[in-house]
């Protein structure tokens, strides 16, 4: 089965082809990370705009790309419709409305963070439910169940900042551009990531997540350099950025590897190895993968995450996802097409 994927849930348009939800035959990805640069974040208006003006061009290129594809061999269209920014749903949404009406194909709704989760299945063939996930963007950070492709149960999730929301405001707070998260993963290995001890917040719930205090932290100590009328040193920033992601990393590892040791104690894999996933745009953090490694190597999982290609946001893991909300969810019917809204919000259990 072929799926046409769309993705425009925040600033990135993306189209992509992808055959029986594991093999990718086009992934095109419009990004417009340079124009929200000038304003240190995603701006919702030239968000909506800019998808407007590239989601056909984007939308004819992942066709061109996977060999033998037209349209008429397309099988269904698929689109994230929740959650995200309201105004960027909505161009997909309607561009897949108007593509599945006129060429009278089925069209599939997707969860913007189940389509990161099945962004695992791309280059892991052997992957399957069910297994942990756990989900670190810029939106969202949450320990997932995943009891099989199609049902979820969200075990804990941040109380205020995102973890990568964190990471850009504190690279915001050291001079870095946005989105910074890559910059503070560079430059932290240069730096000693025991020079600053920063908090690592209590929340009531052992899988909630609270960022905001770490992130504070961070603009606290530079606010309160330039107030003394000194600057850090490139080596101090270093220092920073290796603590603040030491940090991080620590809190979403032992999180994480907590709730899978309460899973294996429950019988929750059956006789089939205990697995982890990552995924989200954090899940390209150096820092995060090698951390999460060692845990499960100690623990004894199995762990698992995308090629970086496909951490951050693609419409290749929607069609990944739309393929199994096919197949056990009975989005086949074509019905749904007209009547398919986009959402700001949405839990996934
Ligand atoms: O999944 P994503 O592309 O968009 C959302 O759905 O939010 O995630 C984007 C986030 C940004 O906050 C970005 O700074 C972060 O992922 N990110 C990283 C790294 N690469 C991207 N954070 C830490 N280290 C990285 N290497
Ligand atoms: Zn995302």
């Amino acid at each position: 089965m072929k799926i046409l994927a769309i993705e425009t849930s925040c600033d990135e348009t993306s189209c992509a082809v992808v055959e029986n939800g594991r093999s990718v035959l086009s992934n095109v990805t419009a990004t417009q990370i340079e124009e929200h640069k000038l304003y240190g974040g995603v701006v919702p208006e030239i968000a909506s705009r800019r998808h407007c003006e590239g989601i056909v061009g984007v939308c004819e290129q992942a066709l061109l790309q996977a060999a033998n594809t037209t349209l008429e061999s397309i099988d269904a269209i698929a689109v994230t419709y929740a959650p995200g920014l309201i105004g960027a749903l909505l161009v997909g949404v309607n561009f897949a409305k108007g593509i599945a009406l006129a060429h009278s194909k089925p069209l599939i709704p997707v969860h913007h963070i189940k389509a990161h989760i099945a962004s695992n299945y791309i280059a892991h063939p052997e992957l399957k439910p069910p297994f942990v996930a756990l989900v670190v963007s810029g939106g969202h950070t949450s320990i997932v169940r995943v009891k099989n492709y199609i049902e979820f149960e969200v075990v804990g999730s941040t109380l205020d900042d995102a973890a990568g929301e964190a990471f850009d405001k504190a690279a915001r707070a050291m001079g870095f551009s946005y989105p910074g998260g890559i910059y503070i993963d560079k430059q932290s290995k240069l730096g000693d990531a025991e020079a600053y001890k920063l908090p690592n917040p209590k929340t009531e719930s052992p899988y909630d997540f609270s960022f905001s205090g770490l992130k504070t932290a961070i603009v606290n100590l530079i606010h309160n350099t330039k107030q003394a009328g000194n600057t850090l040193t490139q080596n101090q920033i270093s220092d920073l950025c290796a603590s603040f992601q030491n940090t991080a990393c620590n809190i979403l590892t032992d999180k994480t590897i907590r709730f899978a040791h309460e899973q294996a104690n429950n019988g929750i894999f059956a006789d089939s190895a205990p697995v982890i996933c990552l995924c989200g745009g954090v899940a390209a953090n150096s820092g995060l993968r090698e951390k999460l490694l060692c845990a499960c190597n100690e623990g004894g999982y199995k762990l698992y995450f995308p090629p970086l290609e496909y951490c951050g946001d693609n419409a290749a893991m929607v069609g990944c996802q739309a393929y199994y909300e096919n197949l056990y969810g009975g989005y086949n019917s074509g019905e749904n097409s007209n009547s398919l809204n986009a959402y700001a919000t949405m839990g996934i259990s």
